[in-house]
């Protein structure tokens, strides 16, 4: 940053030139302080205001990005004050989440009152997903079950119990993640999916995926596995390591039905659980307080 010359003994104390120089140290101080900052957002910020005006496609970019972004540039002086750059990149920070939220509600609202398989004649409601917006890790189940279909919430049953002593264990809280199914309508009976329901509903997770563009998804087991990753491989061979999906870092890993059936299974959810967790950290991604 340039300092500005200092005023000489006999300099000007005129006081509408104290302020303009005054304004123009101002001035630089936010150029130089908030520049990369700025860059980074607006880079960040700019497929996420395309996605939202365009309300179309998707991005691989979010305000979760933008927050992180932020974040670990700093915003907050030493003396714990928020400098003037901080509460400029704070502001972009909240029209970026903004952006992010009206994306998701116009992905929700174009999926409707949908009638594009079948299981909108069985189902209650549609159950879209929830948690948080600016969410870095993403969970992925199979399709809502009895009380999800009931709650119009994912994974609020037993499973669900489960997978949230699951993300706790992992040092988040369920509210500080997002939660989703391959499938929004419960399939009659909790039978498997079928593939043209899979087909009609894979476009939303795509794009809820693209809008929430976390740092990593967690597949819960074979059907949303299989799903993201276009494959037939078993869970068994996929587990254990990451895939990519949408550029995103994906693991595999048995679905909290199966385990509630199987709990010796547990010890492997939870090798797959911590390769999640030394990801994150390696992103720089820590739990929310
Ligand atoms: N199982 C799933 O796969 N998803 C849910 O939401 C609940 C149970």
């Amino acid at each position: 940053m340039a300092i500005p010359d200092e005023p000489d003994a006999g300099g000007t104390t005129d006081p509408q030139d104290e302020l303009r120089q005054i304004a123009a140290q101002a001035r630089a101080h936010l150029a130089a302080l908030g520049e990369k900052r700025l860059t980074r957002v607006l880079r960040a910020a700019a497929p996420v205001v395309s996605v939202a005006a365009a309300a179309s496609g998707v991005s691989a970019v979010s305000a979760a990005r933008v927050v992180s972004a932020v974040g670990a540039a700093g915003g907050v002086s030493a003396a714990g004050g928020v400098s003037p750059a901080g509460v400029v990149s704070a502001a972009r920070v909240v029209s970026a989440a903004r952006v992010v939220s009206a994306a998701l509600v116009q992905v929700r609202e174009e999926l409707g009152d949908c009638r594009r398989c079948k299981l909108h004649a069985t189902r209650t409601q549609i159950v879209f997903g929830a948690g948080s917006e600016s969410a870095p890790l993403v969970f992925v189940g199979e399709a809502p079950g009895a009380s999800e279909d009931e709650q119009g919430l994912p994974f609020v049953g037993d499973a669900g119990q489960l997978l949230t002593r699951m993300i706790e264990a992992m040092g988040w809280r369920r509210e500080t993640v997002y939660i989703t199914n391959i499938l929004k309508c419960r399939p009659p009976g909790n039978r498997n999916p079928e593939p043209d329901e899979v087909a009609e509903c894979e476009p939303f997770l795509a794009r809820q995926l693209g809008v929430l563009a976390p740092r990593v998804v967690v597949a819960l087991g074979k059907f949303a596995a299989q799903s993201l990753l276009r494959t037939d491989a078993t869970i068994s061979s996929l587990r254990g390591r990451f895939h990519e999906v949408q550029g995103i870092p994906l693991m595999p890993t048995y679905h909290p039905a199966y385990l509630l059936r199987t709990p010796s299974a547990k010890k492997q959810v939870w090798e797959d659980l911590q390769l999640v967790m030394a990801e994150l950290e390696r992103l720089g991604v820590r739990a929310p307080a």
